[in-house]
């Protein structure tokens, strides 16, 4: 009796396929292949299906069409229950918990192909491993045939595919709109053009789905393969792998033994769960970097938001333009009064910064190259070593040393990346020598000379090159406008923070709806820690003269998103004078932490609110911020995350009543209250208002 059962559920398996159950059974996986041989999979969630039978596979090399004809070799079943420690992060401790299915196939043709599934409780991640194999060693990647396939028309919080950047607003529509809407997305003046040729969107995609269940479809450990946008079909409301090109046209080159990066997709029924996912860290593989002592977390002000404001600071030295890299003298070129990178200026920023607790200070346009900023086509633009004659960087990193203040560099490459690789050592050099612990690359414009995208294959491969190298001398690597991120700063925990969206640099444009950063947590934080930049106090620019851009917050949202948007690296953007006068708020940027032991999130909805608390790391105090959009509403705070029996004083920042984005009205309060693991309250929040409070134990 007990054989006849083995076999039959032996057949079973076999036509029916592979089921896995997540640690808790939240989810479900059915892996099988059908009557062609073809590999598929479905995911359910609570006993319905939220992945429907969705195809996986490759075509490779022009001939090989890795998505059909096989056979199942051999499965592998492994269940993992571990924690690990990041070096920075939202939590102190992250459980690493779930059940493994290894499928081993085989086409008719001899062709080997294995599929790793790890199925958490709060999602699932998959990814290709071409095992050594006859036949097969070197092979290009033509196209990738994974589907995501909802059969839902849900909300979907998008970005228009491009290949060459990430710093869209999101735009939010029903899937079967996004074909309609997608064109109007792409005339925004700001937009970059190098988009898909199919209709795609970019990940980490949000979904919402009509029976009410938060779906993001993102991608773990994006090493040596392109990154990966998604192909719509709006009539069975699918997505399909749509992966970033070189401008052959060719996906990626691999050779056996090597895998794809992990395809993951989070899922909950509720909006809080996708914020709390530790998915990603935990698909990424643990650090490379053995002595991680030299990595910390860092605040940060900068000569920076005066380029934006209109006020008249400049990058460039002079108003010559033309200037050639080690030719020019540039002693000989006349200043233009203007530069914002002089060494009596960057002195006033290091005593700002010493004064108020700062790490650091980042300094723009202290090399050698800028009045050449829009050249694109010049291979080399920049210098990474020489400084401009007006920024003594001997003195300044001197004078920064004595007030124990930590210089940051800035290294834009203008996309001349060959340049840049040809010139890192020397660059990174020059960092030891005046002890800068962190450089901010920057990639703007198209890829020189290779006319390579950078979601590209051989981008995503520099990017982490330049992040290794970096570690190599003890440097921190805040990366802007990279391949969106993936988990990587668990494997290189020096790669600290990514721009890869639209910062705060685009509230100078009119570009941030009031609505950005309730979406941001949602899609462009769930692959790592983003460089905002917020903290803009003077919402109004019009005050600095030529620019009439209107902050899109009040100014107690700015302090909010200190919290919200985790990042062990944080900047405070607005100008040291602004601070001053506002500097009851700005009290807030300075106490607020960057590292923590525990996060709670107490409220959210994509698109609409979110409101975070989180415990410092090895100290009892707690920080909690809330934002909304462009409506006002109430943030209800369920004090309960403190631990009981205690009484608290917090300190509460808060909207005032007069406070009014649209008119950069500023208008705010700042109130004492004790607080225990037993209050609960109500906070009122302005339109596009937000809350942020500071709580410690009441001495006794
Ligand atoms: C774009 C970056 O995001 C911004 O922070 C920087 O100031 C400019 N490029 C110039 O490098
Ligand atoms: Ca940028």
């Amino acid at each position: 009796m007990k054989w006849k059962l083995f076999f039959l559920l032996l057949i079973a398996q076999f036509c029916y396929g592979q089921t896995l159950n997540s640690p808790h059974s939240q989810l479900q996986l059915l892996f099988e292949l059908d009557s062609a041989g073809r590999p598929i999979y479905q995911l359910s969630y609570k006993g319905n299906p939220v992945i429907d039978r969705s195809k996986l596979g490759f075509w490779i090399s022009g001939n090989m069409d890795f998505s059909k004809d096989f056979t199942l070799i051999h499965t592998s079943n492994a269940d993992v229950d571990k924690s690990w420690e990041p070096v920075m992060g939202e939590e102190k401790s992250i459980k690493n918990q779930y059940r493994e299915m290894l499928v081993e196939l085989q086409s008719k043709r001899g062709w080997k192909m294995n599929i790793r599934f790890r199925l958490y409780d709060d999602g699932l991640g998959f990814r290709y491993e071409f095992p050594i194999q006859e036949g097969l060693r070197h092979f290009r990647i033509d196209k990738e045939f994974t589907e995501f396939v909802l059969r839902d028309n849900a909300k979907a919080f998008w970005l228009p595919s491009d290949y060459d950047t990430n710093e869209f607003p999101t735009t939010i529509s029903k899937i079967s709109q996004i074909a309609h809407k997608i064109e109007e997305v792409r005339r925004e003046p700001l937009a970059a053009k190098a988009p898909s040729k199919d209709l795609a969107v970019q990940t980490p995609l949000m979904l919402k789905t009509s029976q009410g269940l938060y779906v993001n479809i993102h991608e773990a450990a994006l090493i040596n393969f392109p990154a990966m946008h998604l192909k719509v079909d709006d009539e069975r409301f699918s997505f399909e792998a749509d992966l970033a090109p070189n401008k052959n046209g060719e996906l990626a080159f691999l050779q056996t033994q090597q895998h794809s990066p992990w395809r993951t997709i989070i899922v909950s029924d509720d909006a809080r769960d996708i914020l709390k996912s530790k998915l990603i860290l935990n698909l990424n593989e643990p650090s490379v970097i053995k002595d991680t002592s030299w990595i910390k977390p860092m605040k940060y002000i900068g000569v920076w938001w005066e380029y934006f404001t209109g006020g008249g600071s400049t990058w460039a030295y002079s108003n010559q333009q033309d200037v050639i890299i080690g030719t020019t003298d540039y002693r000989t070129l006349r200043p233009n009064h203007h530069h914002g990178a002089n060494t009596a200026h960057v002195k006033k920023y290091i005593d700002f910064a010493a004064e108020h607790g700062f790490d650091g200070v980042l300094v723009e346009g202290w090399n050698e190259g800028w009045e050449d900023n829009w050249a694109y086509g010049k291979d080399e633009i920049y210098s990474f070593t020489k400084a401009y004659p007006d920024f003594d960087i001997a003195e300044i990193s001197e004078y920064a040393k004595k007030k124990k203040v930590k210089m940051i560099m800035h290294h834009e490459t203008t996309s001349s990346v060959i340049n840049y690789e040809r010139n890192l050592n020397d660059a990174f050099s020059l960092m030891n020598k005046y002890d800068y612990p962190l450089v901010k690359t920057g990639y703007v414009g198209p890829i020189i000379p290779r006319s390579e995208y950078h979601d590209s294959q051989w981008m995503v491969n520099h990017y982490a090159y330049v992040a290794q190298k970096a570690a190599d001398y003890k440097i921190m690597v805040n990366s802007h406008e990279a391949a969106r991120p993936t988990g990587l700063h668990r494997t290189f925990p020096n790669w600290i923070a990514q721009e890869s969206a639209r910062g705060t640099e685009f509230e100078s444009f009119n570009g941030n709806p009031p609505n950005h950063t309730t979406i941001l947590p949602f899609t462009r934080l769930v692959g790592g820690p983003m460089d905002y930049t917020p903290g803009i106090f003077r919402g109004d620019l019009s005050v600095y003269g030529k620019n009439k851009a209107k902050l899109s917050t009040t100014l107690v949202k700015q302090l909010a998103l200190y919290v919200v948007m985790y990042s062990p690296l944080q900047m405070a953007a607005d100008l040291p004078e602004n601070y001053m006068k506002y500097a009851d708020a700005f009290q807030f940027i300075k106490d607020v932490a960057l590292d923590w032991d525990h996060s709670y999130i107490l409220e959210a909805e994509p698109g609409e609110y979110i409101t975070i608390a989180r415990k410092t790391k090895n100290k009892p105090e707690w920080f909690v911020g809330s934002i909304t959009n462009e409506k006002s509403r109430n943030a209800i705070i369920d004090f309960s995350f403190l631990p009981k029996g205690k009484v608290y004083q917090a300190e509460i920042y808060q909207d005032g009543e007069k406070a009014d984005y649209t008119q950069s009205v500023i208008d705010y309060k700042i109130y004492k209250r004790r607080i225990k693991a037993t209050s609960k309250i109500s906070f009122p929040l302005k339109p596009s208002g937000g809350l942020a409070i500071k709580i410690v134990e009441e001495a006794r």
